[in-house]
């Protein structure tokens, strides 16, 4: 592996959940693998849980971090070859890379979908001009099309949770004010493709998520049809593929209430906008692993990072 980009990294699921799950009984015992070596974050975007699980993963590995708040620290970057750079943008990606590169080993980005142009955000320019130009392993800590990172974690704590053969899970579409970006939802599909799992994705007529990542799975219009008989719920909000980047319909009946999970576990990568997205009863039940999801953050990193440390 020599990039952390997306889920095809991964070869065996069923193998790197269990290895997380040993890391997760003795968080130091590879502490001697990232001594001398340096983890850098860099952020585009805001964030908690990656920024700070990452880091926690990257101390149990024995690696030193820097972190810098790209998208309001750094100098504005410039992507595209042979630009008169007369505007607004004082950096090229070229340079940049490189340089970041010469003072650490390892570059962690996070570079969100700006949900303008479809075509712009699927390229993943800011993620693939640094796998090209850096010349040191790039992780994805959330990119336009992808969180990787959070549908590792979420397929741990669905394996430590799980007490069914086939478990049935739902992915439900739910309220909020704001477009949000496809990339939770992208890679949490993704990562159902890979399990043996009975899964639904249910959202709003307008809300389909693209087609080719969907492609073979069961989409209901009825989130209370496709909620029965759910062992998991995962809820996320994301704005429509087709009218890109629109927020189209902010229906409350899609709120997630105690009433509709039934006796399914509840799941969501967090943040959550309560009462919006989900009903406080539910986030305050035994039934919400969302804190558990938060915590496997730092062990689906790390898992991540000990590959990458091993093949410098
Ligand atoms: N789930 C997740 O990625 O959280 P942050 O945006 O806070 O990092």
């Amino acid at each position: 592996m020599k990039h952390f980009l997306s889920l095809q990294e991964i070869q065996s699921l069923p193998s790197w959940v269990s290895e997380a799950v040993e890391l997760k009984k003795d968080p130091y015992r590879d502490h001697a693998l990232g001594r001398g070596k340096v983890l850098c974050l860099l952020f585009f975007n805001n964030s908690l849980r990656t920024r700070l699980s990452t880091q926690k993963a990257a101390l149990h590995l024995g690696m030193e971090v820097m972190v810098m708040n790209f998208g309001s620290e750094g100098w504005l970057l410039e992507y595209e070859d042979g630009t008169i750079m007369d505007q607004g943008k004082a950096e090229h990606v070229r340079e940049a890379a490189q340089v970041i590169a010469q003072y650490c080993d390892i570059v962690g980005i996070r570079a969100f979908a700006g949900l303008k142009d479809r075509k712009t955000d699927e390229a993943e320019q800011t993620l693939t001009a640094f796998a090209r130009y850096a010349g040191i392993p790039v992780v994805n800590l959330e990119s336009s099309v992808g969180h990787p990172l959070q549908a590792l974690a979420d397929a741990i704590t669905i394996a430590e949770h799980n007490t069914r053969k086939r478990p049935k899970i739902v992915l439900s579409w739910a309220p909020h004010p704001r477009p949000l970006p496809h990339a939770v939802a992208n890679s949490f599909v993704e990562m159902m493709k890979k399990q043996d799992v009975e899964f639904v994705i249910t959202n709003p007529e307008g809300y389909d998520l693209n087609p080719e990542i969907r492609q073979g799975i069961t989409v209901e219009h009825d989130q209370a049809k496709a909620m029965e008989g759910a062992d998991f719920v995962y809820t996320k909000n994301w704005s429509s593929f087709t009218d890109y980047g629109q927020v189209i319909n902010q229906d409350k009946n899609w709120m997630v209430t105690m009433e509709k999970l039934g006796k399914a576990r509840f799941m969501h990568c967090l943040p959550v906008r309560r009462n919006v997205v989900v009903e406080d009863a539910v986030l305050n039940s035994p039934q919400s692993l969302v804190l558990a999801q938060a915590n496997n953050r730092t062990y689906s990193a790390q898992l991540v990072l000990k590959k990458l440390l091993q093949q410098l």
